[in-house]
């Protein structure tokens, strides 16, 4: 099930997108004494992120994964985990063992076999935050790629070939993405319209993929519903 929220503008959306993370932050804390989220990277999950440092939290109780990680060095900005670091997480107390970047810099397989067994010892998500791109795809699940949505598919995958780049990356598999108590998509901008269209249409894309026992929200501004 896909519920599709639509809002006038960009902004909206990144007020709408940061009262839900602090939500679904606060409901995990308050049951289960923690909250383990997994981040996006892109431009609309950056300007999300940006909103968050001022959140009233016990960020003592917050844990960090990420959906796709590029192949960069360690310091290169445009790696998720930096920008995420720049955009929000070097301004809050989360303690540092408990945020997870993917160690790409390590090479695809080494850092495939480190993700895989962190994640061993992780149960559901509490939420699981992602970006669609103008092809569809989702995390680093690309078009005509294996999205690794079988029940037994590896929890990480390593992407080789990827359209956007950088061509290397590792990604959560599907089925590891859909293991979350809540999934949300963050959508802006005219150029999603046609993936928005593709989706709403029923058609195989890899957004599509992601499934949620408790349904899946997609959070869009005007420009990319228009364009649907
Ligand atoms: C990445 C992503 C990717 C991203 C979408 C949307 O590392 O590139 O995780 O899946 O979220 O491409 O990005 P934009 O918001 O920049 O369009």
């Amino acid at each position: 099930m896909v519920r599709w929220q639509w809002f006038e503008s960009d902004v909206a959306v990144r007020q709408a997108a940061s009262r839900l993370i602090a939500q679904a932050a606060s409901d995990a804390i308050q049951a289960r004494g923690a909250f383990h989220l997994v981040l996006a990277g892109g431009s609309t999950p950056r300007a999300v992120y940006q909103t968050l440092s001022d959140l009233d939290t016990d960020w003592g109780a917050w844990h960090i994964y990420f959906g796709d990680e590029r192949v960069l060095s360690p310091d290169h900005p445009d790696r998720n985990s930096n920008m995420a670091y720049e955009a929000w997480l070097a301004q809050v107390p989360i303690p540092p063992h408990q945020i997870h970047p993917m160690p790409t810099e390590q090479g695809l397989d080494a850092a495939a076999t480190a993700y895989a067994d962190l994640l061993r010892d992780v149960g559901d998500f509490d939420l699981v935050l992602l970006g669609l791109g103008e092809d569809g795809h989702t995390a680093s699940l690309f078009p005509e790629h294996d999205w690794g949505v079988a029940g037994d598919a590896p929890d990480v995958l390593q992407v080789h070939d990827a359209p956007k780049p950088p061509p290397q990356r590792l990604s959560l598999s599907a089925h590891r993405l859909s293991r979350a108590r809540q999934v949300l998509f963050l959508v802006t901008g005219a150029g999603k319209g046609a993936a928005v269209a593709r989706w709403k249409n029923g058609e195989a894309i890899p957004a599509a993929a992601i499934h949620c026992d408790n349904g899946v929200d997609v959070l869009l501004d005007a420009a990319a519903w228009a364009g649907g």
